[in-house]
């Protein structure tokens, strides 16, 4: 075998070796009931086509919520959301990881509405052990009410990572090291809600919720779980480590997953913690991993 050939059947083989961190496509089908039941307002939320899709409805009596009937450690936590379309200002639609204690951990998407034709802003933070104050505010490179969009969180013992679609907008590293809690013993459950906050949420309260709009509705699909189910007050589960979100590829991102990070964070970051001098003459610790993407 010549050179060439030798040095292409090599490149053939390594690339054919190469796993991608993507994780296992999961059926779009699972009822809402199957994993999830509504937190409050009843009947402020719709079920369509038995269940497998859901519409929650805000109008000016009250908005409503879901969560989930287990509780996790560790696993990828998705959802298939359409925002409220046209006028949405003042409302916010959340996502998020919750454990119960009163030192609790949580992973929070917040889609925060705008008027017509503005963009929505998706505020991403994460609590350690009750401490949040890690704000981070990202545009969308879509119009989030027009379509389908999944919104997913991977939590493992290395990382939690948020994700658009396939497109990482945010990582959390596991910074024990340098003296940063990092959630791995309070089993979390899965919330979801639709609420007015025109007190915060729409250019800081300046825009009003326009109530001649209500009712304000967010469409809900996939409601399959992957997560380590365990008891409320579990410190472990009993297949941790054995997953899929365990593996190897899923303990850091791939060079394609960085180069599309670092694509969100430059050309749609509206506002960052770690950069805001203001509120933190001295940044946080984790803020060190967050400047190196
Ligand atoms: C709404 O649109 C305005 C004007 O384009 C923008 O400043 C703001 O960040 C947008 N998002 C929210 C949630 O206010």
């Amino acid at each position: 075998m010549g050179r060439l050939s030798l040095t292409l059947c090599l490149t053939f083989l390594v690339m054919a070796t190469v796993t991608f961190a993507v994780p296992p496509k999961k059926s779009v089908d699972v009822s809402f009931g199957r994993n999830y039941f509504p937190t409050w307002a009843f009947d402020h939320i719709k079920y369509l086509n038995g269940g497998s899709e859901v519409h929650l409805i805000l109008d000016k009596y009250t908005g409503t919520g879901f969560q989930s009937k287990g509780s996790y450690l560790f696993g990828h936590f998705s959802m298939h959301i359409k925002m409220v379309p046209g006028d949405s200002a003042g409302t916010v639609t959340a996502f998020y990881l919750s454990s119960q204690s009163s030192e609790h951990d949580e992973i929070d998407f917040e889609f925060l509405g705008n008027r017509t034709g503005q963009p929505y802003i998706l505020q991403t933070n994460v609590f350690t052990g009750g401490k949040g104050n890690r704000e981070q505010r990202i545009n969308l490179w879509f119009d989030p009410s027009k379509d389908y969009h999944s919104y997913s969180v991977l939590w493992n013992m290395y990382q939690i990572v948020f994700f658009v679609d396939d497109v990482p907008i945010r990582v959390f590293k596991n910074s024990k090291d340098i003296g940063v809690k990092f959630p791995f013993n309070q089993p979390m459950k899965i919330y979801s809600s639709l609420w007015n906050a025109d007190d915060w949420a729409t250019r800081g309260g300046l825009e009003k919720t326009n109530w001649a709009n209500a009712p304000f509705v967010a469409s809900y699909r996939g409601f399959h779980v992957d997560g380590c189910e365990a008891s409320v007050k579990a410190k472990f589960c009993e297949t941790q480590g054995k997953r899929w979100w365990d593996q190897k590829e899923f303990q850091d991102l791939d060079a394609q997953q960085y180069k599309r990070l670092k694509w969100v964070r430059q050309r749609y970051t509206v506002y960052n913690y770690c950069t805001d001098r203001v509120r933190f003459p001295v940044p946080p610790p984790e803020c060190r991993r967050d400047r190196d993407i």
